[in-house]
């Protein structure tokens, strides 16, 4: 990879389901160390985006490349074993699997489970450790998304996709998952973010792009995004002044 090159790069993306045109064009980058953002609403192609990125929907056309390959035709577990995991919306974790086997299956295109690694998944999440001979299903939503990120990190990626992390969560568990991507950020994984969550997104990422119905319409950094009266009418939740006539 040149010195030059975006650790990610999505190209003119077009994915359909069937006759329902979901991404319409979508150009996005991400450098290595950055933390990106993709807000947008309900419906916007956020999920959509990642999952094709991550080998999960074809591209009807368009391009990805990761570490300067191109990516947009490589099956799923190929793209895991070239550094790319996806903590996906939902939380999906195995419910009928304890903790740490759960842990284990994310480690599955290594031959041997990293114990160092899995260490550092227990501090990064120390519920994890407590609770690790714990069936996943009978974990509470926020103790299954912490489970659903630490799944992704053990196969030891470099760029962690993460689809909605702070969904469904009460506020100080909010506050701790945001905190927890700070610290993956901080130990070299690269993040490309999807949220809801505008503004606690955009105070934690470099960078952000906005989608609407398929289409990138704002990109810029966090602080041009908050600052944009555009963004925080749309997804800030300030309401626009009041017209008085
Ligand atoms: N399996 C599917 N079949 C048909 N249409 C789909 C399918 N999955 C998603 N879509 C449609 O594609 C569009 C984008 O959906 P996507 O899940 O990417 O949105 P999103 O931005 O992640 O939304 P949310 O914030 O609600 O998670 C929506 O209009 C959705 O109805
Ligand atoms: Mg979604």
């Amino acid at each position: 990879m040149k010195n030059s090159e975006a650790l990610l790069r999505i190209e003119d993306l077009v994915v359909n389901y069937g006759s329902i045109n979901a991404l319409n064009g979508v150009n996005i980058s991400v450098d290595r160390g950055e933390i990106v953002a993709i807000l947008g609403a309900n419906g916007a192609g956020k999920t959509t985006t990642l999952r094709s990125v991550s080998g999960l929907l074809p591209a009807k056309s368009g391009f990805i490349y990761f570490k300067g390959e191109d990516i947009t035709k490589v099956p799923a577990h190929k793209i895991v074993s070239l550094g790319m995991s996806h903590a996906p919306e939902g939380r999906r974790v195995f419910k009928t699997l304890t903790v740490e086997e759960n842990l284990f299956l994310g480690a599955f295109t290594k031959k041997n489970v990293d114990m160092e690694r899995l260490k550092w998944i227990y501090e990064l999440f120390p519920r994890l450790e407590e609770r690790r001979k714990q069936l996943a299903g009978t974990l509470s939503g926020g103790e299954q998304q912490m489970l659903a990120i630490g799944r992704a990190l053990m196969s030891k990626p470099d760029l962690l996709l993460l689809d909605e992390p702070s969904l469904g969560l009460a506020p100080l568990l909010v506050k701790a998952i945001f905190k927890t991507i700070k610290e993956i950020s901080q130990a070299g994984v690269t993040v490309l973010l999807v949220e809801q969550n505008a503004k606690a997104a955009l105070r934690l990422a470099n960078r952000g792009y906005v989608l609407e119905v398929g289409e990138i319409v704002f990109s810029g950094t966090s602080k041009e995004l908050l600052e944009s009266e555009k963004i925080q009418e749309a997804y800030l939740g300030k309401k626009a002044k009041a017209d008085i006539h």
